[in-house]
């Protein structure tokens, strides 16, 4: 018998004002045929003013707690990825607990840009099997909205807000690969990219909360390479291959990395869940988004393997295999 880290329940959160392609082109000099063609997006969600980071998260978490029909008085770990945090500090974490009336436990952010969700469930899988903790939630949130150059459009049209939330409990399973849970982690980072896809603000550098800026050619170049690296690695690690995997649900940033990485790691494009094309680029959001999505509408189902990847600014990357 062996501890595993079993997702017992998802839920999301979305603000409800929808931005266009439309909306956007009045805005900078792009159109919808460029945004579609180049990316896949056709619209994204934006925060209301006042609606912060933890707010979405706190609406995520509810729907994942209700979801898994869990009491939020049994969750002893919040881990929230994000790079909008409400605030420098404290952490978003502790003001989602709050809003939960959570008083126990612990709760941190993790701030791995994209990757986040990965690296928040990787982490959260080592603290519940090493028996830190029992019950957890984890919440990828952002308000990227928050971080744009509204007038640069290489940037502005690519990326939404919005919240994914799991709940991942410690279960006594035999310690096979037919295991529920999470069967494998694989995380890289490579601090020489630093410069593709950053933020030019933070308190220590410029004292203000800066703007996005990115290489998108560059981002794009390594994208496909880097999510094949470490879902090679998840499959060795476990002896599954492509054709084992039921459901492939990659960060969603652009439709053509999606489907490009689909086809080089020999994955069936009718296992690959899109949210891209009505979410955008929600950064740690954008996985838990997408397998809320394919929960809610019954294509993921129990006992399915799951293959999550995703890629990002650092850069970072990673790959979760599981079983749901
Ligand atoms: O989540 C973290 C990871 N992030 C990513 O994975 C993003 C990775 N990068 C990408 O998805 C793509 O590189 C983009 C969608 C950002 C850009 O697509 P691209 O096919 O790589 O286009 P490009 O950057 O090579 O730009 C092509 C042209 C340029 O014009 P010139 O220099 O050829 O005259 C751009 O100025 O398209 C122009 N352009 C636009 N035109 C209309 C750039 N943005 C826009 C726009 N509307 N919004």
């Amino acid at each position: 018998m062996t501890l595993r880290s079993v997702v017992i329940g998802c839920g999301y959160y979305l603000p409800s004002r929808v931005v266009t392609n439309a909306e956007l082109a009045l805005r900078v000099d792009t159109s919808d045929e460029w945004i579609v063609q180049r990316t896949g997006i056709h619209e994204r969600r934006v925060a209301a003013d006042g609606e912060l980071t933890s707010d979405l998260a706190i609406h995520a978490a509810r729907a994942a707690l209700a979801h898994a029909k869990v009491d939020a008085s049994t969750i002893d770990l919040i881990v929230v990825a994000t790079s909008t945090a409400d605030q420098t500090f404290p952490a978003t974490a502790v003001t989602v607990q709050a809003g939960l009336g959570i008083t126990g436990g612990a709760a941190f952010d993790l701030q791995a840009v994209c990757s986040g969700f990965v690296y928040g469930l990787t982490t959260v899988d080592a603290l519940l099997r090493a028996g830190t903790f029992k019950r957890a939630l984890l919440i990828g949130a952002e308000t990227f909205s928050r971080l744009l150059d509204w007038t640069d459009r290489t940037t502005c049209v690519l990326f939404g807000d919005g919240a994914g939330a799991v709940v991942v409990e410690a279960q006594e399973l035999s310690g096979t690969r037919e295991d529920r849970g999470v069967l494998t982690s694989h995380l890289r980072s490579d601090g020489r990219h630093r410069s593709k896809l950053y933020v030019d603000g933070g308190p220590s550098s410029t004292q203000t909360v800066g703007h996005l800026r990115m290489e998108g050619r560059e981002v794009f170049k390594h994208a496909v390479a880097n999510c094949t690296d470490v879902v090679e690695a998840a499959f060795a690690a476990t002896g599954y291959s492509a054709k084992d995997v039921d459901w492939f649900v990659p960060h969603q940033a652009n439709r053509r990395i999606i489907e490009g990485s689909a086809h080089k790691l020999g994955i069936d494009p009718a296992k690959v869940v899109i949210t891209v094309d009505r979410h955008g680029n929600t950064s740690a959001a954008s996985i838990p988004l997408a397998l809320c999505d394919a929960v809610a509408d019954r294509r993921i189902k129990r006992g399915d393997l799951v293959l999550l990847e995703a890629m990002g600014g650092g850069f970072t990357w990673g790959a979760v295999m599981l079983r749901w």
